[in-house]
């Protein structure tokens, strides 16, 4: 009984029971929760005085549904299971209402569903996000929903996985009542109540419908729509399948249909990898001997140092977040293009309907300039965002250092440089931290947060939560040559490039990585990011590639012709009229280079293209780990599922590694070590840890550093 109450809240007042649940923080349906509403809907039927049984809960949300750390486990299949709890609660004797508080997700909306009527407060959020675990809503509400609401219109919800406001919920009959807000929920239910008492609920949900010819044809054309999203993904088509022909059979069997459905994608790597992914950018906000408490720098005035395209990214991000920020640049005419930049990027995002007229209002507002460090001595965080050199870097935060006030948080935007050395300039290198953001900058989800060996708890804590505020999805690393991401790019490029030398061409390359799931080729993104760069950085890190002639040898010499990719209408493709086209000279080129460097040109295969770019990248991964650059392999996953494309349905590199297993990772790594001669002697040698993990059948989310 105890166990019960830990769960649920129960309560009867005249004929109406209270079932609230309690299961901190956003009630999870996990199996105790399960068994506590299970318990108390017995309660309620055994109970003469009951009439309705009320299902709200006691904390801010009403659930945020199935406990997903149950998925696979043998609790999460233990009854009542939560389809067998729902098809209960359709089933009941009694009236069931469902009061639903913030937000109803997942199985936390099919309960509601099963219910006989909803009511909701304005700002509620109502969703079925399963498909971005890979699986589809599997107690119920591939039948229920679109026998309640349009069934395409439900069918797209589900395939979106993106919540509606309870007024939309309203408007489509998802909803009986919208409340102004919680105070009028007693009445409400009052006069729900009243309004039915006395009657019998009716079960509109077990008789098959046919499926009307215009909903038909408005699902087609949103899957049309949707191909390129959906591609790679098996739980949108599971949808739609469990939807159109479900509806045309009874409930019982349509919901034997959704079970059939669900359990296949539910076993699929890819529901894996999108259930690591929500686990992992969780995980990675946390760091150990870092609290909440710690996070007690306000960040209330921000100034960005450098008006480049990089720094205009940044700031739009703050703008967009309401925080006055001021962009700050010696050059007075530079600043001008800058802010007119702004605010075009802020017009589009209105235009568009990103944003509404009143935040475009406030973002420009909050928006100034400044040319003299005096003006920024405010501001509770500086971003330095300037070109990519040591010496000018460190000159900017000898400035900061002089101008700032003492507890503002210097920060450097660097995506390669030693961070420790430009908090050695500092005389508080505890307020020096890197927040690297990914180009551009105002759209690209990542943050990569350099820890260096002396910021400061508050400081490091303090950015996190600011990254939460921006909406960017943060990831804590330690300083080396280009961080986690941008280290690891280094090889994955490498490969790409080297394979165009041995005869492969560049949208050869680029075809085989987007059709392994990446959202760009490396060679396309090279071409984009900007070749002078990709030979910028390959220059900053010569050492690791002293005597290594073909190392982007066709990047340098691409280079040297001008071709500095889509900026100058050609790179390794050219762009005329904008269009990308591959280009006869290129294959010259890099003939010409294979041949003066002995490279003999082959044939290559699609597994092989991909293998060397995939397994390079992770290979990296486990050297950054060990040396605990990053603390965690699913930090590193996070890093590429957001910053790099890397498709989120393989979960990350890493995680793709483990899902192949580290020993066929291994023997691939060990094959192109000695396949490749001297070249793959020396790029395949194999990361310390990972060989270890494999020949201990162990999985890289088995190590942490944490
Ligand atoms: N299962 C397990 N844990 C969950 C969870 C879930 N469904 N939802 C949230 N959590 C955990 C989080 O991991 C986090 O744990 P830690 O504190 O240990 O890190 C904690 O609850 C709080 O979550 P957030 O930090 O994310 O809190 P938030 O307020 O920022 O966001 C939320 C809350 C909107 C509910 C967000 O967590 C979310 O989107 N959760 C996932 C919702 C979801 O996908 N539900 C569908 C589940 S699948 C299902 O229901 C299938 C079915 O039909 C069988």
């Amino acid at each position: 009984m105890s166990e019960v109450n830990q769960y649920v809240d129960y309560r009867r007042e005249g004929d109406m029971a209270f079932l609230s649940m309690c299961h901190a923080p956003v009630n999870t349906l996990c199996y105790e929760l399960r068994c506590a509403i299970d318990h108390y809907l017995s309660v309620a039927e055994q109970d003469d005085n009951v009439q309705v049984v009320v299902l709200r809960s006691n904390l801010v949300a009403f659930s945020a549904g199935a406990d997903i750390s149950e998925f696979g486990t043998e609790k999460s299949f233990a009854e009542p299971s939560l389809p067998a709890l729902c098809d209960r609660i359709d089933q009941f004797p009694k009236w069931v209402i469902a009061e639903i508080s913030t937000y109803a997700l997942g199985g936390g909306l099919e309960l509601a569903l099963a219910a006989d009527k909803r009511i909701a407060t304005q700002g509620c959020k109502l969703g079925l996000p399963e498909v971005n675990l890979g699986i589809l809503p599997g107690a119920g509400g591939t039948q229920r929903l679109p026998r309640l609401i349009a069934s395409s219109t439900a069918a797209i919800m589900m395939c979106d996985g993106k919540p509606i406001s309870a007024a939309q919920a309203a408007e489509l009959g998802l909803i009986d009542v919208v409340l102004e807000s919680a105070e009028h929920a007693e009445a409400a239910l009052l006069q729900l109540w009243k309004a039915c008492a006395g009657t019998k609920p009716v079960n509109m949900f077990e008789q098959a419908y046919t499926l009307e010819a215009d909903e038909a044809a408005a699902l087609n054309a949103y899957q049309e729509q949707q191909a390129r999203r959906w591609y790679g993904l098996k739980s949108p088509f599971a949808i739609v399948d469990a939807v159109t022909q479900g509806m045309a059979m009874p409930l019982g069997e349509a919901l034997a249909l959704e079970r059939t459905l669900f359990d296949d994608c539910a076993a699929s790597p890819q529901a894996r990898a999108l259930q690591h992914a929500f686990f992992a950018e969780k995980e990675a906000l946390k760091v150990p001997g870092i609290g909440r408490d710690d996070a007690h720098l306000a960040i209330q005035e921000v100034a960005i140092i450098g008006s480049g395209l990089m720094g205009c990214g940044i700031a739009i991000n703050f703008l967009l977040a309401g925080i006055p920020t001021r962009l700050l640049d010696v050059n007075v005419e530079a600043l001008e293009k800058a802010r007119a930049y702004i605010q075009k990027t802020l017009e589009s995002n209105r235009d568009k309907g990103r944003i509404s007229a009143q935040k475009y209002e406030q973002a420009l507002m909050a928006l100034a300039t400044a040319c003299d460090y005096e003006d920024i001595a405010n501001a509770d965080l500086v971003i330095e965002a300037v070109f990519e050199d040591l010496a000018v870097k460190q000159s900017v935060f000898k400035e900061l250092d002089r101008h700032c006030k003492p507890d503002a948080i210097l920060a450097s935007n660097t995506s390669t440089l030693d961070l420790n050395a430009i908090a050695d300039v500092c005389a508080r290198p505890e307020n020096v931290i890197g927040l690297h953001f990914f180009s551009p900058a105002n759209i690209m989800k990542l943050l990569e947060v350099v820890r260096t060996e002396r910021t400061s708890a508050p400081v490091l804590a303090s950015s996190l939560k600011l990254a939460k505020r921006i909406n960017k999805v943060a990831v804590t690393v330690g300083v080396c040559y280009g961080f986690v991401g941008n280290r690891m790019v280094a090889p994955y490029s490498r490969e790409a490039f080297r394979m165009i030398l041995e005869g492969a061409r560049p949208s050869q390359v680029d075809e085989a990585l987007r059709e392994f799931g990446m959202a760009m080729g490396p060679i396309e993104m090279a071409d984009m990011a900007g070749i002078d760069v990709g030979c910028m950085a390959a220059l900053a890190n010569q050492q690791e590639w002293q005597g290594e002639e073909s190392y982007q040898a066709l990047q340098f010499a691409l280079r040297e012709q001008g071709r500095l990719g889509q900026k100058t209408s050609a790179g390794v493709y050219r762009y005329d009229d904008g269009k990308k086209q591959e280009d006869p000279e290129v294959l010259v080129l890099a003939k010409s280079i294979a041949e003066s460097l002995g490279i003999e040109q082959r044939s290559l295969t699609k597994d092989e293209i991909i293998q060397r770019c995939v397994f390079s990248l992770a290979n990296e991964g486990f050297r950054i780990l060990e040396e605990g650059i990053a603390q965690r392999s699913g930090d590193i996953d996070v890093i590429y599922l957001n910053g790099y494309g890397f498709p989120r349905w393989r979960g990350g590199p890493m995680q793709y590694a483990d899902e192949l297993g580290l020993q066929t990772v291994l023997q691939g790594l060990e094959a192109l070590q000695k396949n490749l001669g001297a070249y793959g002697e020396r790029w395949f040698s194999v990361a310390p840890l990972l060989k270890t993990l494999a020949q201990t059948n162990r999985s890289a989310q088995s190590f942490s550093n944490v």
